[in-house]
């Protein structure tokens, strides 16, 4: 059995006030929600003042983004992955598609950022997902399949249960045009197939596959309805704390 995981990604909003605000906020909203892992990104500047204000509740806090790079060092603007859980970080996102498109980044780079959150201990949730234009030309799949091989390439057997891979289709981010739940079960289903061809069934049966964009309110309960969704990473509708919450007790 699969647990759920709702994580909201704060992207480059809020400062720590609002951050802290909106975090002691969800706390009572989702207290009893043991049905799902529930997680939160903040920015950087506000990881550590989360992560304590958050300390004995069920909300887990994930950082955006780490450096691929596993040691301290001469990188300038660079946090790497051990100090985002020497300050209660349990997780990291890496491998969004705003990365990709806006500062290039490559699935070589998303792999060296798995394996550097792996090797802090962190659990890592890496985004795949194609554009308008790659899904138009029929290319969805090869591009997903391509970004998924690449980004978890070189893990043991004993890295992934501490992968999750949130399918991210990058016309549904921000747009308000979400994959109905048949296009997203189709490649969340195509998905877990080149993972169990890659390692093993039942590595596949157990990875969890977040669907994210423009997730809300109204439509996760459909979404989660599918049988290969097991989640929602969730932009837009996580920055305010009763709308978030509403995802996080969808109950199908
Ligand atoms: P929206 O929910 O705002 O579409 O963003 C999705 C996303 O990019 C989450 O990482």
């Amino acid at each position: 059995m699969r647990k759920p995981v709702i994580a909201g990604n704060w992207k480059m909003y809020k400062t720590l006030s609002d951050s802290v605000d909106t975090a002691l906020a969800l706390k009572p909203l989702v207290a009893n929600a043991n049905h799902c892992e529930v997680i939160i990104a903040p920015v950087f500047t506000a990881l550590k003042t989360v992560c304590d204000r958050l300390e004995g509740s069920n909300i887990k806090v994930a950082a955006q983004d780490c450096s691929t790079e596993k040691e301290e060092g001469a990188h300038t603007g660079e946090v790497a992955a051990f100090m985002l859980r020497d300050v209660g970080v349990r997780y990291v996102i890496v491998g969004h598609s705003e990365r990709r498109q806006f500062y290039a980044e490559t699935d070589e780079q998303v792999n060296r950022k798995v394996q550097a959150g792996l090797a802090a201990g962190l659990s890592v949730i890496m985004c795949v997902g194609e554009t308008l234009a790659q899904r138009e030309e029929g290319s969805a799949q090869d591009v997903v399949s391509r970004q998924l091989i690449g980004g978890l390439g070189g893990l043991t057997a004993s890295d992934l249960d501490r992968i999750i891979v949130a399918y991210e289709p990058v016309w549904a981010i921000g747009t308000g045009r979400t994959a109905t739940p048949e296009q997203a079960q189709e490649m969340h289903a195509f998905i877990r197939r080149v993972f169990a061809d890659r390692h093993s069934q039942d590595a596949a049966d157990a990875l969890r596959i977040l669907y994210g964009g423009s997730v809300k309110p109204d439509n996760i309960v459909g979404l989660m309805a599918q049988a290969d969704i097991d989640g929602a990473l969730v932009g837009g509708a996580s920055l305010k704390a009763d709308s978030f919450a509403q995802i996080v007790n969808y109950r199908v």
